[in-house]
């Protein structure tokens, strides 16, 4: 598996992070909540030394509601961290995360004197569409390209809360294979980083581990096959991928029952547990 990064961005990055955590209060590190861990960036919890962290599950509209509880209890078992499942699409549930920044840094939140809080995360797991409805309106530029950067800015949210929106962090361990496919399957990463039948395999798999009987609802398959080649392969038909010839195409399958998953089209599915290598 070939992955592109860009680790003069990265470098970047992560030095004007650390510049800026001197300057705030609070840490809004966005995660994908079907995926906490592997949409993590661990140098974060170096970088954040004793500030106070809210780790935002976001897309909990998308993923398995008994395994974000797990996720909960286990994040808030660290010392300075509360942890949040919301959409950020969602203004009702993006509000909670206002007065969570309220409650952690009591002393601010006055007009003269806001709460200074910074969001971070890898890209795509919602930190633009977070700022947008926190700030009411199109702040940051939501796209579904990975590993593209903007530069800083800060934006009042005219409620005592001021964000200071940094660059996408990138993940430093990019060595982690089952990681980084679960990134893929989630679509953290793109296309042009990643094969994506490669991809189709991995999470017809995962499906037919975890998840057998969204897959037979979907895509009405009487009889689950025991190889995750024969699923992408039922999916393409079902789907109408067809080559030439009347084959599977195998390609189109998987770009077609990724696209599914990551819509929710299966149902809401997490991708990895707490404790789960
Ligand atoms: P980023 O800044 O961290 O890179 O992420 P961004 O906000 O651009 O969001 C990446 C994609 O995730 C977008 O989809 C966005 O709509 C979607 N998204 C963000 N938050 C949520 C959420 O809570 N639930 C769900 N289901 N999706 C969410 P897109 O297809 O790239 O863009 P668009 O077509 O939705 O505009």
């Amino acid at each position: 598996m070939t992955i592109q990064w860009y680790p003069g961005h990265m470098g970047k990055a992560h030095e004007q992070i650390s510049e800026l955590i001197r300057k705030i209060d609070v840490i809004i590190e966005v995660l994908d909540c079907r995926l906490p861990a592997s949409s993590a960036n661990h140098l974060l919890a170096k970088l954040r030394g004793d500030k106070p962290c809210i780790k935002v599950l976001n897309k909990n509209d998308l993923a398995d509601p008994a395994i974000t509880k797990a996720w909960v209890r286990t994040f808030e078992r660290e010392t300075g961290v509360r942890a949040l499942p919301l959409s950020a699409k969602q203004h009702r549930e993006v509000n909670q995360l206002i007065k969570l920044c309220r409650r952690l840094v009591p002393n601010r939140g006055k007009p003269e004197w806001p709460v200074r809080a910074m969001v971070v995360g890898i890209p795509n797991v919602g930190k633009s569409t977070l700022i947008n409805t926190l700030a009411g309106k199109c702040m940051a530029k939501v796209g579904d390209k990975p590993a593209i950067t903007t530069s800083a800015q800060k934006i009042d949210l005219h409620n005592g809360i001021t964000l200071c929106d940094t660059p996408g962090l990138l993940w430093p361990d990019m060595s982690d294979q089952v990681a980084s496919y679960r990134l893929a399957t989630s679509g953290a990463i793109g296309a042009s980083a990643i094969e994506y039948i490669n991809v189709g395999l991995f999470a017809a798999e995962f499906m037919m581990q975890r998840y057998r009987e969204l897959l037979s609802t979907r895509y009405k398959l009487t009889d689950v096959p025991d190889s995750a080649a024969d699923v992408l392969e039922q999916i393409g038909r079902r789907l109408g991928c067809l080559a030439a010839g009347g084959g599977v195409d195998l390609q189109r399958a998987a770009e077609a029952f990724l696209r599914e998953l990551r819509a929710g089209k299966l149902g809401r599915v997490s991708f990895e547990e707490p404790g789960e290598s």
